[in-house]
Order: C-alpha cells, then sequence, then structure tokens
C-alpha cells in the first residue's frame, strides 16, 4: 500500500483489503489518465465523444438547463463521513468520475491485475456518452454540526412545508445528496450512478432511487413534440424557456448578490415523487380530464385556444384547473414565480398493498399501478418559487384527486465545476470565487414572499393505499 492509499483509507474508512479490492488509489480516484490506459483498445465510447458528450465543467452544472433527455435515474445518498476533510476527498473523486463519464469515458482502468477488480463496472464501455449529465446538490442535513457548515445553509434551503395532502414515504424523502443522471441511454444513466455509489463504498448509504423515462420527441417516426405524462397531456409546455439567459438569471440561478455567496452559479432543486392514480382517471371521462388540466388532451392548447402555444386566457379556464392554479398569470408576482419543470415520468410495477383493500363492492382489490411523475423543478428560491405555487395546488388543485405526493427533497444545486483543478463543492469547502461570469438581469429581481413556517416532516407512519373502484 502507498502513502497516498494509506491516506485515503483513512480518510475514507476503507479497510486496506477492500481499498485493494477496489484497484488502489488509481482506480477509486479514477484520474483521467487512467482511462482506457492498457487495455491495448480505444473505447468505442471515447471514439464517439465529442458528438454525444457534453460539457461537465462550466459555471453552472449541466443537467439544469440542459435539454431533457430520456432517462433518469436519481440517487438520494446519505453521506458516512464524519468531517469536511473527508467530504472534499469524496467530492473530489465524485469530480473525477463524474468528468470521466460525461466525456463517455470508464471511471478507471480496464485491465487490472488478476487479483483485482475493474475500476470500472464496465456495462457501457460500447456506448458513447448518451449525453450524460451528472447533476450533483446537498439536502439541509448536510448544514447540520458533521461538517462545519451550519452558518453556511443558504436561507433557500428551508425544509419544505408539510403540504396537507402528503403521503411522504420516509424512504423517499429527504437526504444528504442528491445525484441526478439523466442520459439518452437507461444504461448509461444507470451506471453513472451505480459507479458513483460504488466509488463513495461505506462512506454512502443510499437512501432512495428514482428511474424515469421521457419520450422526447416521441419514438422514431411519430410527430414528437412537447412530451407527455403519464395521463396522456402534453406536459412543458409553458415552461421556461432555457436559452433566455436573463429569464435564466431572475428565475433559475443563484447570484453573488444574494447570500451566501458560495451558492453562486448554483440553484435549488424541488423533487416530488407523485404518483398518478391511473385507474380512476382512466375511467375520467375526456371533459373532466381536460377540465381538470385547463388544456386540451391531444392538441395540448388552453381552454379558448386551437393550438398548444395558443396563449393562455386565465378567465376560461376552469377555476380549480391545474394551468390556473399553477400560473393564475398575476403579472410580475406570477412571473418572478414560475420555476423551470425537468421531471420524468416513472413506472414502478405495482402499488405496495400493505393489507387487504376492499373496493365499494367490497371485494379485494391489488394490482395498483404505481405510476406518475417523478416531479424536478430549479429555481432561484423554493420559498418564493416552489412553496407558493404547490400551497395553492395543494389546497385548490382539480388534480389533486388523481395524485398522491409520495416523495420529497430539496437540495442546493451546487455552483459548476469550472476545471480540472477545481472540484464539486469547492466554494463551499475552500470559499467562495471572487467574480462568476455575469448573467444579464433585465427583468425584475425575484419578490420575496414570507417564508412560510416551518414544520417538521412527518413520522413515518403506514402508508395504505386509497380504496378505489377499479372498473
Ligand atoms: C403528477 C403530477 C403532475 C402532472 C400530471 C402535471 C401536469 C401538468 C400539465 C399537463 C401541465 C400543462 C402543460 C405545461 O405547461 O407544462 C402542467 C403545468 C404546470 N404544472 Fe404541473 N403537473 C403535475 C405536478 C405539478 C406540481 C407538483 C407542480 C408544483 C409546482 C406543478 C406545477 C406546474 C406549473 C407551474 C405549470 C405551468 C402552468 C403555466 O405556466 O401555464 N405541476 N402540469
Amino acid at each position: 500500500m502507498t502513502s497516498s492509499e494509506t491516506d485515503i483509507a483513512q480518510s475514507t474508512g476503507l479497510s486496506r483489503r477492500s481499498l485493494l479490492r477496489a484497484g488502489g488509489v488509481g482506480a477509486l480516484v479514477v484520474g483521467g489518465v487512467a482511462a482506457g490506459l492498457g487495455t491495448g483498445i480505444a473505447p468505442a465510447a471515447q471514439a464517439a465523444s465529442g458528438t454525444t458528450s457534453l460539457p461537465f465543467f462550466g459555471p453552472n452544472q449541466a443537467g439544469v438547463t440542459t435539454p431533457a433527455q430520456q432517462h433518469l435515474t436519481l440517487a438520494v445518498i446519505d453521506l458516512q463521513v464524519g468531517n469536511a476533510f473527508e467530504l472534499r476527498t469524496l467530492l473530489k473523486q465524485w469530480t473525477l468520475a463524474a468528468n470521466q463519464m460525461s466525456k463517455g469515458q470508464p471511471v478507471g482502468a480496464l485491465s487490472t491485475p488478476d487479483s483485482q477488480a475493474p475500476a470500472d463496472s464496465g456495462e457501457v464501455v460500447d456506448e458513447n456518452a448518451a449525453r450524460l449529465t451528472l447533476t450533483f446538490g446537498l439536502g439541509p442535513s448536510m448544514f447540520d454540526s458533521r461538517f462545519g457548515f451550519t452558518s453556511k445553509r443558504p436561507l433557500p434551503l428551508s425544509d419544505l412545508p408539510v403540504f396537507s395532502k402528503d403521503q411522504l414515504d420516509p424512504q423517499r424523502t429527504g437526504g444528504d445528496v442528491f445525484i441526478q443522471a439523466c442520459a439518452d441511454s437507461a444504461q448509461v444513466a444507470d451506471h453513472a450512478v451505480r459507479n458513483l455509489i460504488r466509488i463513495a463504498g461505506i462512506r454512502a448509504n443510499v437512501r432512495w432511487i428514482q428511474r424515469g423515462f421521457l419520450d422526447v420527441g416521441g419514438a422514431p417516426g411519430s410527430t414528437g413534440g412537447t412530451p407527455r405524462n403519464l395521463l396522456g397531456f402534453k406536459d412543458g409546455t409553458s415552461n421556461l424557456n432555457t436559452n433566455d439567459s436573463a429569464r435564466m438569471a431572475n428565475n433559475v440561478w443563484a447570484s453573488m448578490s444574494e447570500s451566501p455567496a458560495w451558492m453562486a452559479g448554483g440553484s435549488y432543486a424541488v423533487i416530488r415523487r407523485v404518483r398518478t392514480l391511473v385507474e380512476p382517471w382512466d375511467n375520467a371521462s375526456l371533459k373532466e380530464q381536460e377540465d381538470v388540466h385547463g388544456r386540451r388532451k391531444y392538441s395540448g392548447a388552453p381552454f379558448g385556444g386551437t393550438a398548444e402555444r395558443d396563449r393562455v386566457e386565465t378567465a376560461l379556464l376552469p377555476i380549480h384547473s391545474h394551468v390556473r392554479v399553477a400560473n393564475p398569470r398575476n403579472g410580475a408576482a406570477s412571473e418572478n414565480e414560475r420555476i423551470l419543470r425537468r421531471g420524468f415520468n416513472y413506472s414502478d410495477g405495482l402499488a405496495p398493498i400493505t393489507g387487504p383493500i376492499l373496493n365499494d363492492e367490497g371485494q379485494p382489490v391489488t394490482g395498483l399501478l404505481d405510476m406518475g411523475l417523478m416531479f424536478i423543478a430549479f429555481q432561484r428560491d423554493p420559498r418564493a418559487q416552489f412553496v407558493p405555487i404547490q400551497t395553492r395546488l395543494d389546497a385548490n388543485d382539480a388534480l389533486n384527486e388523481y395524485l398522491v405526493h409520495t416523495g420529497s427533497g430539496v437540495f442546493a444545486i451546487l455552483p459548476g465545476v469550472l476545471d480540472t483543478s477545481d472540484y464539486l463543492g469547492s466554494t463551499l469547502l475552500d470559499g467562495p470565487r471572487a467574480t462568476v461570469a455575469p448573467t444579464p438581469t433585465t427583468t425584475p429581481a425575484v419578490a420575496r414572499r414570507p417564508v412560510p413556517k416551518k414544520k417538521r416532516a412527518p413520522r413515518p407512519r403506514k402508508r395504505l393505499p386509497r380504496r378505489r373502484r377499479t372498473s
């Protein structure tokens, strides 16, 4: 064992044996030079990178304003590292690995001595990067006493209030670290998360994982357009325009002028796992489905319009329709509230049934589908954006009859990693940058709303599926 291996073993808590099994520091730290070395072959991924790879480095992390890919693997991890030194070591290792994988390269040497496991799990060595983006964030729990960050907690990273209709599963709520892997290949996205978890080893407890998918542009030969959610509606029509840098500066990116400065170039993500009750939905009339949304199902047009992009006339929408409640179009106040939605559909087989559930005829009900939306939204301040929107939706949205919020989280999305000398979280651990690339702001600053009273997350409780008619 070299001295640097001893250092890593001490800082990570990995035993010498497990470190050697992981291929030593070279494999664990995944230095850029290690990729493909000694194999005698150039992985196809390397040959193809450039056309399908998106840069990992930049003032903002990729995966926020990046046009959505087709697949999501989202992991929320609780860390088992004890101090800021160990955290920095892990974040540097993740930085190196994330940059490698974003280029379509394995996280370490493909060939190893006979006694060692390969550094990379290997399932995508023949694939290109598939537009992989990896986006990292920190939850409120990272600002407890473990790392000495208590005074650095950003105010926008406040715990979300408990909404009246929440049925949150504690195993899918909160957590220390958010890792969002998006790619045009499910295997590439999964590989990325798996290898980041593997690099962390005993330093990470995976709290929850959610896979998702999106028919971006539709299947080959189809008409494409805005992807549809699993209720059959176009979802994303009136989302923010990510090419509008003034809008992104106003509604999405944290800036140098607000506290804390270490977050400049970062953002805040709210995630909600929202199950859609498709059994009753599929029996609802087309009129009911459209009334619930305030848009036409097939064209996506708002009520009163004929085409998807037609102007939304609020007065023409049913008063409790999802679109009207989500965005009442009250001028600057509504504009400042708008969030960048980047959700994915999910389908996880059957919903867990915790006891005999009877339908209205007294017959046992089984086989309710667990599918819905992995809602992900980026914003500059959840207290002034997601929270007021969701507060209105929770109280008034006609869609609530068909939704169950089962998971939740809020995360500070770290500023981007500038280059190979930088690493994820450097501004938090080493101090903010002197400047960040200026982003033009022409629209007014986000109006700060009164911060809702903080409530604690509910105690774990048994979750029962609702009684539902099956036919
Ligand atoms: C399974 C749950 C949900 C479904 C099926 C759903 C579906 C939709 C659909 C079809 C639209 C209209 C098309 C569009 O402009 O994108 C929409 C708009 C919107 N939704 Fe949702 N949504 C869900 C959850 C949420 C949640 C939890 C929020 C919380 C903030 C939210 C906020 C919005 C907003 C802000 C708009 C844009 C309204 C506008 O500006 O016109 N949605 N949603």
